[in-house]
């Protein structure tokens, strides 16, 4: 089978479900993956046939996206700050503005040596992996209520000496387990879309990705600002720092609440498209 043949196959499969650029992509990074071809490689080499070897995982990969299977997953892995993570059913598959919330984190521990950093609601770790990764001498915990999640987070193939300390528990319940003022730093990006916006999301998203992992009630959308809130309460350490991505449309009311709570230096910070996406604060001396 020629190269140019699947991804013409591969276009008219996937043009019902993506617009043109975005099918381009799945199908480039889904050849790339499986049979090392760049973007451009049926275009210099249209004679270039697929491996046989590997058509049948190609055919089999195809379907898969073409009932709108995320590529992250079909793939088994996702990029995230520069590195694969492996995903899978059970984990979000990470997304791009949340390396915002990385880059703000390493820039508020760069000048401590060894910060201890605790990243609530971890799911694949990779933002546990990637401040560990980054910051060699950040001890990282990540705590998930969900053991699929932690397993995947455990499996992460990065180097041993840098793992974070994975840890089951619900942050919707009283805090506990670590010592009080133990954290200088926490982070979290947990669930913040509300039911409501389900309808106008894609239905591969609603279909693929964990419900749990995106959701609040609309009675209740800052639910797990308070829970982190609560954490934070017992284990940042005075002047230590919390930073949270939130949903852009509740900036002003997650920085009220954290306001509220007794927290000092309440910032709300874009992400790169022009919206609220992140709440730091600081814990009082
Ligand atoms: C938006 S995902 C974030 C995953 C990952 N940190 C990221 O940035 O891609 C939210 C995560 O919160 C976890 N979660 C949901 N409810 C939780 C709870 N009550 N306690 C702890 N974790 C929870 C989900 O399992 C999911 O992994």
């Amino acid at each position: 089978m020629l190269l140019s043949a699947f991804l013409q196959r591969g276009m008219s499969a996937l043009s019902l479900r993506y617009p043109e650029g975005e099918a381009r992509s799945i199908l480039s990074l889904l050849c790339g993956e499986l049979l090392g071809t760049k973007s451009y490689t049926h275009i210099l080499d249209p004679s270039f046939a697929v491996d046989p070897s590997r058509e049948a995982e190609l055919e089999e990969a195809l379907v898969r996206l073409q009932e709108g299977e995320p590529v992250q997953y079909v793939l088994g892995k996702a990029a995230f700050f520069g590195r694969n993570f492996r995903v899978g059913p059970g984990v979000l598959i990470p997304r791009p503005e949340t390396e915002q919330l990385c880059e703000m984190v390493l820039s508020a521990c760069r000048e401590t040596a060894e910060p201890a950093i605790l990243d609530l609601c971890t799911g694949s770790g990779n933002i546990a992996w990637t401040l560990a990764l980054e910051h060699p001498g950040a001890c990282v915990t990540g705590v998930d209520k969900s053991s699929a999640a932690l397993e995947i987070a455990e499996s992460q193939l990065f180097s041993a000496r840098f793992r974070p300390r994975f840890v089951r528990a619900d942050i919707l319940v009283e805090p506990d387990g670590f010592p009080a003022g133990g954290f200088d730093i926490i982070v979290s990006n947990p669930p913040y879309i509300l039911d409501s916006e389900r309808e106008a999301m894609r239905d591969n998203v609603l279909r693929y990705e964990p419900q749990e992992a995106l959701f609040v009630p609309d009675e209740d959308p800052l639910l797990f600002y308070r829970a982190v809130a609560r954490w934070a309460g017992a284990f940042l350490r005075p002047g230590g720092q919390l930073f949270a991505e939130i949903n852009e449309d509740l900036g002003l009311s997650a920085k009220a609440l954290m306001e509220a709570l007794g927290f000092c230096n309440v910032l709300i910070h874009k992400d790169f498209y022009g919206k609220d996406r992140f709440v730091s604060c600081c814990k009082l001396q």
